[in-house]
């Protein structure tokens, strides 16, 4: 993504359990543009997936226990309108394999698009809206910082 591009608006918070996480997601899901674009960075076990959770729930797009990690099918659609994908990026090793995904495809059909392991699509794909960076900070305890990006 561009430098010159800066978040209009940052929030960070720590969570104390994977349900405040959940909760979270749910608050984020009320106030998306369309599309969207949402990258998810942070290690195995930050809690991506949780917080996919609740932002699918809250868009009334899936149950929370119906997200799941897509890193098999690597690209997860959920129902509902907008139509709401989730993919995980931990397995893609090229640009090529990068591209058969997508994504833009997926955005300029209005959805709202949430991508684990967001960090590996900087220079592939279109500037996200959001980008959420996921830390573990104790094992219940996570640092969640959230910046979001007016360039819809
Ligand atoms: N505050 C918290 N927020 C989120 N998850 C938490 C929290 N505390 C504990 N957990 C637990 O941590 C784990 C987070 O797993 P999750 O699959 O969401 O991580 P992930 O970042 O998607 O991992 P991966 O990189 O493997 O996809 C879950 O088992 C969850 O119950
Ligand atoms: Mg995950």
């Amino acid at each position: 993504m561009s430098d010159s591009i800066s978040p209009v608006r940052t929030r960070e918070l720590v969570t104390h359990s994977a349900e405040e996480t959940v909760a979270f997601g749910r608050e984020l899901a009320r106030d998306l543009p369309r599309p969207c674009l949402i990258l998810l960075e942070g290690d195995l076990g930050s809690g991506k997936t949780t917080l996919t959770k609740g932002i699918v729930a809250g868009l009334g797009a899936a149950r929370e226990e119906d997200v799941t990690s897509p890193s098999f099918t690597l690209v997860q659609e959920y129902g509902g309108s907008p139509r709401v994908f989730h993919a995980d990026l931990y397995r893609i090793e090229s640009g090529r394999e990068l591209s058969s995904l997508g994504l833009d495809d997926l955005l300029s059909a209005d959805a709202i698009v949430i991508v684990e392991w967001g960090e590996k699509l900087w220079d592939n794909a279109p500037a996200p809206q959001v980008v959420i960076q996921m830390e573990h900070v104790s094992s219940e305890e996570r640092r969640i910082a959230v910046e979001r990006f007016d360039n819809s």
